[in-house]
């Protein structure tokens, strides 16, 4: 079943003056529930411009936005709603903590949908537990936490809101590997978790062949393709012409077929990769 979807949706910033410029142009794309849906996309493609409407923090100069069927700009009840449905974590969202303590600021999007203290409580808690912050962290104050935990922690906020769609702009962006690597299995965890729809921007090719059910390519304001991970990886020659690559492994193996050996053009992940040297190799896979 479908819970986003979008039609010809356009986005103007500067409306009416010189400076104006279509974000995103004309832009459906379906989103199924449950999927973990990679958007990928040079600088500037409009990548970030495109998820803010689907919460209706930006509104269309044309096209729709249809959550679980129904039109989010129908009335001022509905656009409500969407905000705590489709929750969204901006790109460095550590910058908008602000509270005196972790717990006050996980808690900020709960107590905005005024439900009662204990569930407050449950949620914040529930949602410090997926991000991996412990008891201890809850009381401290959010600066005094290292920079994968802020980032957490900001993450933990929009979770914390139980939304049935959780956008994620970027979240591992300037993180070291260690800090990614958490980000990303916490994501992975908590859609099996929960069963949400999870969107993820990200510049890395490696963590959206490695998550992603299906992925929606940008280029220059339009959706250029939506596929599974094999049918846009596969697309090499398309993604260098438009500044973005495949992940690294898939092109070592695209190397090592050049060089003539046997192997597969259908590896997308180091997992894959190791599967396929180990068949290479005639061996069982032992890991
Ligand atoms: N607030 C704004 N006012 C005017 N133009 C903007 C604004 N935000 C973005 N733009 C322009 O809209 C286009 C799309 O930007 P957007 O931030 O959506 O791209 P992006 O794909 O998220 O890029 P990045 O990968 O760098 O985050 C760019 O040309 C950008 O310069
Ligand atoms: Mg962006």
């Amino acid at each position: 079943m479908k819970i986003i979807s979008t039609q010809g949706l356009t986005h103007l910033y500067s409306k009416g003056t010189p400076f104006e410029v279509a974000a995103i142009r004309d832009i459906s794309v379906d989103i199924e529930e449950g999927a973990l849906v990679g958007i990928i996309g040079a600088t500037g493609s409009g990548k970030s411009t495109f998820i803010q409407h689907l919460n209706g923090i930006l509104k269309p100069e044309a096209g729709k936005v249809y959550l679980e069927g129904r039109d989010i700009w129908e009335d001022k009840k509905s656009i409500r709603e969407t905000r705590f449905k489709v929750g969204l974590c901006f790109q460095y969202p550590e910058y908008q903590l602000f509270e005196e303590t972790v717990y006050k600021d996980i808690s900020f999007g709960p107590r905005n949908m005024k439900l009662p203290q204990d569930e407050i409580d449950r949620r914040v808690r529930t949602a410090a537990d997926y991000v991996g912050l412990g008891e201890e962290a809850l009381g401290k104050s959010p600066f005094d936490l290292s920079g994968g935990e802020k980032r957490r922690a900001a993450i933990a906020g929009v979770m914390a809101m139980e939304p049935k769609v959780l956008i994620l702009d970027e979240p591992t962006a300037g993180l070291d590997p260690s800090g990614r690597r958490k980000i990303l299995k916490l994501i992975a965890d908590y859609r099996v978790r929960t069963g949400s729809t999870v969107i993820l921007v990200s510049h890395s090719m490696e963590d959206v062949a490695a998550l992603a059910t299906s992925v929606i390519l940008m280029h220059r304001s339009s959706v250029v393709m939506q596929g599974t991970v094999e049918e846009v990886f596969t697309q090499g020659g398309l993604l260098k012409s438009m500044g973005l690559n495949v992940p690294q492994v898939t092109e070592i193996f695209e190397g090592l077929r050049a060089r003539g050996l046997p192997v597969s053009d259908r590896i997308f992940t180091i997992e894959q990769g190791l599967d396929e040297l180990l068949r290479f190799y005639g061996k069982e896979a032992v890991r």
